[in-house]
């Protein structure tokens, strides 16, 4: 077990020790996408040894926590969201020591490590699913996925009409031992990833041996997919709307969101409390609405969940006042930090978003304009900085880093674009390996290339090219977290007070502290509201006015 991170007491002005609001509640956690970080070891893919080597630059750049995404063993049918083995590493991304010496490196610099748990499914290589196909229908081996049999009359037609988030049934039927048509299972994600049955105490046992698994070598929490996913309405009734399923939309559906995960999760909750060091769980969960969202977060369940609902908002300044006032409202009662985030694995990349017209959801194949997504990317982060909670910035955003849109159709491998036909699913975009230099095979990635095409462009876009240069989004990422630190206001508290301003302009105030974001398209002439601290772009401030350019967001100490 690794030393774990104790949270200074904090001094109060009248000489009380008080105690320190736990490290969680405003913390800003950095996605590492495993694949895509760092190459230790120059096989084109990312891996542990790549990652413990660059935690001096996400230590520089001044974030609190890492969540991994998955580095599981994986036959990769979803990018290591297909688990096989959920306490091994896959030989491409290491082995557990190098999982032990990451964690000890990270604490060693005061990062916190997250790891990704899987829990709604697993791949359909893990011992389990490949025991129970072999057993055959009927075998009790079974009872910890959801096989049935089909409908119709020889059981050619699936059990019910799910379909998967990826596209087609969300069924797949399987060959008895003899080689006969057998029993149909359950995959609300690719055929590779059988859902567990989460009403099979044996299933609920092993997730806890696996969570203490973790927690005992060190990990500072997880983050938990599809969290919303786990226990199905009984019966698994048909949906009957014909409608298809957006990816990971936030549609009421008998699969999502059902009022028996919340009892796994009081389980979870029990478990970590028993570890030292506060450790923390961090729901993935779609819901219809942050309302649904705050039962996650409820005193003894979750610590976090993602605000997703903030992730979909478009550039605009009611619906993003909506969503913020919204977001702070849900999570009141529930007494949880709010949770902000701009980009992750499975979206679209918000430099990107936003240089498309608003309303096109979170799969984009158009590189829309990108000095204006930039922009607006920038300004997005501020603001999102400048909210009382936890924010989440997914790699390469530091960069300003677009989606890549125009990936060949050969080199893809998310698992829904081939589901839809090419339709849909374009998550490869957001996944391309970050760039280290300017120079390099692969950007400094590593050594041998990279899994998937970079453009010559990202040279620029590069960590080497950013670092000191004034104005560089890079630069404006460490002076922001920087400043976060040094300022209790910003990340704190649990509201914001909104102050009057030109239509099109938030603007926002917090404890000694005010944020404007201009969101319109025009430069805002504004009385400066204090001394200008950090800006997403150069604020010209003469006799008390400010003119806050277009699509941009200034801190102002007060
Ligand atoms: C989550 C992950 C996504 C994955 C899916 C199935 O939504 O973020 O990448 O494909 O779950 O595990």
């Amino acid at each position: 077990m690794t030393q774990h991170l104790a949270a200074p007491a904090t001094a109060t002005t009248s000489g009380h020790r008080a105690e320190p609001a736990p490290w969680w509640r405003d913390a800003v956690i950095y996605q590492v996408y495993p694949r895509s970080f760092a190459d230790g070891n120059g096989d084109g893919m990312g891996d542990l040894a790549g990652i413990r080597s660059r935690l001096p630059y996400l230590k520089e750049l001044g974030v609190d926590a890492v969540w991994l995404s998955p580095f599981y063993a994986s036959p990769q049918a979803d990018a290591g969201y297909d688990v096989a083995d959920y306490r091994a590493i896959d030989p491409m991304f290491g082995t557990l020591h190098d999982a032990d010496a990451l964690i000890r490196s990270a604490h060693a610099l005061d990062l916190r490590i997250i790891v990704d748990l899987v829990p709604n499914h697993c791949s359909d290589q893990h011992d389990w699913f490949r025991q129970a196909l072999r057993e055959g229908p009927g075998s009790r081996l079974r009872e910890r996925f959801h096989f049935r049999p089909g409908k119709g009359a020889d059981g050619e037609l699936p059990p019910n009409d799910w379909e998967s988030i990826f596209g087609g049934p969300a069924w797949t039927r399987t060959a008895n031992p003899d080689g006969t048509p057998g029993e149909w299972y359950l995959h609300l994600f690719a055929p590779e990833q059988p859902d567990f049955n989460w009403e099979h105490p044996a299933v609920q046992d092993e997730f806890r041996s696996i969570l203490r698994f973790w927690l005992d070598l060190g990990a500072d929490g997880f983050r938990v997919d599809v969290a919303h996913g786990l226990v199905k309405a009984p019966g698994l009734p048909d949906i009957g709307s014909g409608d298809q399923l957006k990816l990971l939309g936030n549609d009421v559906m008998p699969f999502f969101d059902q009022d028996g995960v919340h009892e796994i999760y009081r389980s979870w909750r029990r478990i970590l409390d028993e570890y030292e060091g506060e450790r923390v769980l961090v729901a993935e969960a779609w819901t219809p609405t942050v309302e649904r969202t705050a039962l996650y977060v409820r005193p003894d369940e979750m610590h976090q969940a993602f605000n997703f609902q903030y992730l979909t908002t478009n550039w605009d300044e009611k619906e993003l006042r909506e969503v913020i006032d919204g977001s702070l409202a849900a999570m009141r009662p529930v007494g949880a930090p709010t949770t902000w985030v701009l980009s992750n694995h499975d979206v679209t990349r918000h430099a990107t978003r936003f240089g498309n017209p608003p309303g096109l959801g979170t799969q984009l194949r158009e590189q829309g304009d990108r000095e204006l997504g930039l922009r607006r990317a920038r300004a997005a982060t501020l603001l999102m900085l400048a909210l009382p909670g936890s924010a989440y910035v997914y790699q390469g955003e530091e960069l300003g880093l677009p989606d890549v849109t125009d990936l060949p159709d050969e080199v893809r491998q998310d698992p829904s674009f081939f589901r839809a036909e090419g339709q849909d699913g374009f998550r490869d975009g957001c996944r391309v390996p970050i760039p280290w230099t300017r120079e390099g095979s692969s950007y400094g990635f590593g050594s041998g290339g990279s899994w998937l095409p970079q453009p010559a462009e990202w040279a620029e876009l590069s960590v080497e090219a950013q670092t000191g240069v004034a104005g560089s989004t890079l630069e404006l990422y460490r002076a922001a977290l920087a400043a976060r630190r040094e300022h209790p206001g910003l990340g704190a508290g649990e509201a914001v007070t909104w102050l009057d301003a030109p239509d099109g302009v938030l603007a926002l105030s917090r404890e000694g502290f005010v944020c404007t974001t201009n969101t319109t398209g025009a430069p805002v002439r504004l009385p400066a509201p204090g001394a200008l601290l950090l800006a997403s772009a150069p604020v010209a401030v003469n006799d008390g006015f400010a003119v806050l350019p277009a699509d941009a967001t200034a801190w102002w100490t007060v």
